[in-house]
């Protein structure tokens, strides 16, 4: 007879084999997918970078990987394009950590495991030629901030083409979101103040154009950091365009973190070898004049661009505040055919996502990009500050946006005010 403690042995032994393990099949997929955030210095507020930093959170990491809040990513992948940098777990992922989990979380053969692919903290594109730092940001440690604006002077004495530019960001439990646009000399846009100093701009100061102002000739958006941010270079053939004598701008969105902290992010731009083939420029798809009913639970927007010089589509970004919905991007080319961009339809405004496209999509002239929100503006939505309040658009997150950023390249022989059929002069980022 055998002695049932044998029996669970044996037992056992037979089932180890094909139960995931920590060390086996585990580590790499928190590697490969997790660790973007969940290391020392990242925004994620605990490090699955060893066996003892993870076991505690198993049965955590099991409900996030199958709610699907876990990584965090919006688009559904039945009604979008593919992204490169599409952070979602695979079926077969899935089915290792719930299984490993589900076996009590072994670690398997212990081993010394590969440091996180990414360490934080430094330049993830290499060093750059050219940086600018915020100058010392003192966040106040509670209280609503202002957009905080602060402009550089670059002294490039002649047009520069970039490939890449990357933000380094000094406090992440304090930066919600910061944009660097470049400003070409005469421009309107935010004019007249100091040189490296904090400033904070009403919204009409922001708004000041001049006639017949072209959206690229007043700013351009050059990077923007958000949760979940990674630098991805616009490619050997591609580049943005830093006129001689620009400026960089910044527009930032601090949030009080309970401690007063002084932040000084940089930003670090990469000069082209030489001029890329293609021009690339972000877009904004948007509706500035919608007013949302008080209680309106499912009220829908439209936006459109329509080419006159063919594009490619590079990245979407989704964009609305705390009353967003879904959205849904999609380019129509001339015949008619619809192809879908992106399809996000549970919006989270504190996952400010950048999509980019494995294969980017050319749009013909004569071809549109369309852009649809949904707000939820009834009692219903638990972001929502105020229900019975009509919402129309505005700088605040009680406020509302709907604008689907959206980075195409196009020859870079074509003036960039010129590749737009409509709204020139509210297109640019
Ligand atoms: C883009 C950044 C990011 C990535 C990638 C990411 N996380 Fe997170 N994670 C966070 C942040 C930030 C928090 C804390 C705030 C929150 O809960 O949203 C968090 C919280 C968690 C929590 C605790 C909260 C909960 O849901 O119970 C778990 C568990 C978790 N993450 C698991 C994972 C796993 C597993 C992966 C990879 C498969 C992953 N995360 C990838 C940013 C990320």
């Amino acid at each position: 007879m055998i002695r049932p403690a044998i029996l669970l042995a044996l037992g056992s032994a037979c089932f180890a084999a094909s139960v995931p393990t920590f060390s086996g099949e585990v580590y790499p997929i928190l590697r490969a997918k997790c660790q973007g955030c969940h290391q020392k210095g990242e925004i994620a507020p605990m490090a699955f970078i060893d066996y003892a930093g993870t076991r505690p959170w198993a049965k955590a990491i099991r409900e996030a990987v199958l709610k699907g809040t876990m990584p965090p990513w919006h688009a559904d992948p039945k009604a979008s394009a593919h992204f490169h940098n599409d952070r979602s777990l695979t079926q077969a992922e899935v089915r290792a950590i719930t299984a490993w989990v589900d076996a009590g979380a072994p670690e398997g053969s212990p081993k010394s495991y590969p440091a996180p692919e990414k360490a934080s903290g430094g330049w993830t594109l290499g060093k750059p030629d050219l940086v600018f730092k915020i100058p010392n940001m003192k966040v106040p440690a509670s209280g609503d901030i202002p957009y905080t604006f602060v402009a550089f002077p670059t002294e490039l004495k002649q047009d520069t083409w970039v490939y890449a530019a990357e933000w380094k960001i000094d406090q992440r439990s304090v930066v919600h979101h910061v944009n660097a646009f470049t400003r070409p000399p005469g421009s309107s846009y935010v004019a007249g103040y100091p040189a490296l100093q904090f400033f904070v701009p009403t919204l009409t100061q922001r708004r000041v154009g001049r006639p017949n102002e072209g959206a690229f000739e007043r700013r351009e958006l050059l990077v923007g950091y958000e949760p979940g941010y990674r630098a991805i270079p616009w490619g050997p053939t591609q580049g943005k365009l830093i006129k001689a004598g620009s400026d960089i701008v910044v527009e930032a969105h601090y949030n009080a973190s309970g401690k007063e902290t002084i932040d000084a992010s940089e930003i670090g731009i990469y000069f082209a070898k030489e001029p890329p083939k293609e021009r690339v420029v972000t877009l904004s798809v948007q509706n500035l004049g919608f007013v949302i009913p008080p209680g309106d639970a499912n009220y829908k927007s439209d936006a459109s661009v329509t080419f006159d010089a063919p594009v490619k589509v590079v990245s979407v970004q989704p964009h609305m505040h705390l009353r967003g919905k879904a959205m849904r991007l999609r380019a129509v080319l001339p015949d008619g055919k619809a192809e879908p961009l992106i399809d996000v339809p549970r919006y989270d405004f504190n996952w400010q996502t950048t999509y980019f496209l494995k294969q980017p999509l050319t749009v013909p002239a004569g071809g549109k990009i369309e852009c649809f929100a949904w707000f939820d503006n009834s009692p219903n939505n638990k972001f929502n500050p105020d229900p019975k309040r009509p919402v129309s658009w505005g700088d605040q997150s009680y406020e509302e946006m709907h604008i689907g950023f959206t980075e195409v390249a196009f020859d870079a022989k074509i003036d960039a005010d010129k590749i737009l059929a409509v709204e020139k002069k509210v297109a640019a980022r």
